[in-house]
């Protein structure tokens, strides 16, 4: 009978050293407790993450425990009278000065009598992040093929307006021509009669504005065709570096001529890796490098930041055999609102004649459809922003 009962005691203690085990192999955080929100078992992961050990936790208050987490009580209740798996979703908590989510799982337990609740909780803030990326790139993707089709459709007409304006202005102004001094002889009239109107009522001045306006929107129309085009091919191997360098001296002439922001004011801090050349079609790279500068010379002259800068940081992952670019900024950010649709196309803040909205999208598409590479930003009010670029240093097959 005592051999029996030692047996069983022996039996038991393993069985209880099993689920210890059990969970403790978890990587979720698990913790029991009883009907009166009291803890009983507490995983290594609880262990570690709220940095208390099971004496210091056990038959103590759970949110006294694990605070400032909390877990409210009524739904801890509510999963142990019903009988029904509670859940919180995405819960965000602060530690160690980073943001992350998790997800609590509250479910009913009973035993015997006794009534309590297994709590689960999981660090989802990578999963949160990746779906939400993958969600917002798929909707960057699916825009971009309809403003590609939209640009499709504007092209061939906006080609032909702007081709009879120049025409119209040929065969208004152009004395020297033989088919326009034949007709205007032919109903007695002078070529210099007609360009003189035309100027005077003002019309020649109207068809220069035509041409800047179908100019400007033919750039635009060609930024939306470029959602839809395949890389042309043409790339050779560059340096983030040399590529850089050819965009600053572009930014500097193209900025000084725009007259909205003085360039060389701006300082610009340079910590430059050794880093190997990348397969890319430079004037492409240059393109979303101008348009990141663009996009952030604008935003710090609109906040009248004292001390305007840019620090450009490149490096290279080598298990991934990724080149990576950082572009920072000092200037005014921007919130999460923002921040998760800039690379939408047509997504502005600025006022309409000012911003497109197609800048960050068309760099967006350069970046990840033409290189196979990663673009993103990060970014908080008053905190600047900073945009990350990844390209593969591999040629794709
Ligand atoms: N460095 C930055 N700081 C703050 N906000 C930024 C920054 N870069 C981009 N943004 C925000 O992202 C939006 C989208 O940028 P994007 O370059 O795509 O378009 P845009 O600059 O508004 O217009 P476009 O480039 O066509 O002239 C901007 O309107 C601005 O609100
Ligand atoms: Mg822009």
């Amino acid at each position: 009978m005592i051999k029996k009962l030692f047996h069983r005691e022996q039996e038991l203690h393993q069985f209880n050293n099993l689920l210890t085990n059990v969970l403790d192999s978890l990587s979720s955080i698990l913790i029991t407790v009883d009907n009166e929100m009291r803890v009983q078992l507490w995983n290594r992961e609880a262990i570690f993450f709220f940095q208390k050990n099971r004496e210091q936790v056990s038959r103590h208050v759970l949110n006294e425990c694990i605070s400032p987490f909390y877990i409210e009580t009524d739904k801890i209740k509510s999963a142990i009278d019903k009988k029904q798996i509670q859940t919180i979703n995405n819960y965000p908590y602060e530690k160690d000065n980073k943001c992350l989510l998790f997800d609590v799982v509250i479910s009913p337990l009973s035993f015997g009598s006794a009534k309590g609740a297994i709590i689960r909780i999981d660090d989802v803030t990578t999963k949160t992040l990746v779906e939400e990326t993958m969600v917002q790139a798929e909707k960057i993707m699916s825009m971009g093929v309809l403003a590609a089709g939209m640009a499709h459709e504007i092209s061939n007409p906006l080609s032909g307006m702007m081709l009879n304006a120049n025409v119209i202005n040929n065969r208004l102004t152009n004395t020297q021509m033989p088919a326009n001094t034949c007709v205007a002889e032919e109903i007695g009239i002078s070529m210099y009669a007609i360009k003189s109107f035309m100027e005077k009522r003002g019309i020649m001045g109207m068809l220069k504005t035509i041409n800047a306006l179908g100019s400007r929107m033919a750039e635009n129309v060609n930024n939306m065709l470029s959602f839809a085009r395949k890389s042309e091919g043409d790339s050779s191997f560059h340096t983030f570096e040399e590529i850089f360098e050819k965009t600053l001296e572009l930014a500097a002439t193209d900025f000084d001529s725009k007259k909205h922001y003085d360039f060389k004011k701006i300082k610009i801090k340079k910590v430059y890796e050794d880093i190997p050349p990348v397969p890319c079609e430079k004037a492409k790279i240059q393109q979303v490098l101008l348009n990141i500068l663009l996009n952030g010379a604008q935003a710090m002259q609109e906040a009248k930041i004292k001390n305007p800068q840019f620090i450009i940081r490149t490096g290279f992952e080598k298990n991934r055999k990724t080149v990576c670019m950082e572009i920072e900024d000092n200037g005014p950010g921007m919130n999460e609102e923002t921040r998760k649709q800039i690379f939408e196309p047509f997504f502005t803040t600025k006022p309409l004649g000012i911003g497109t909205g197609l800048g960050l999208s068309v760099s967006y598409f350069i970046i990840t459809k033409n290189h196979g590479g990663e673009i993103s930003v990060a970014s908080s009010p008053g905190k600047g922003a900073t945009f990350y670029i990844r390209l593969p240093s591999e040629a794709m097959n």
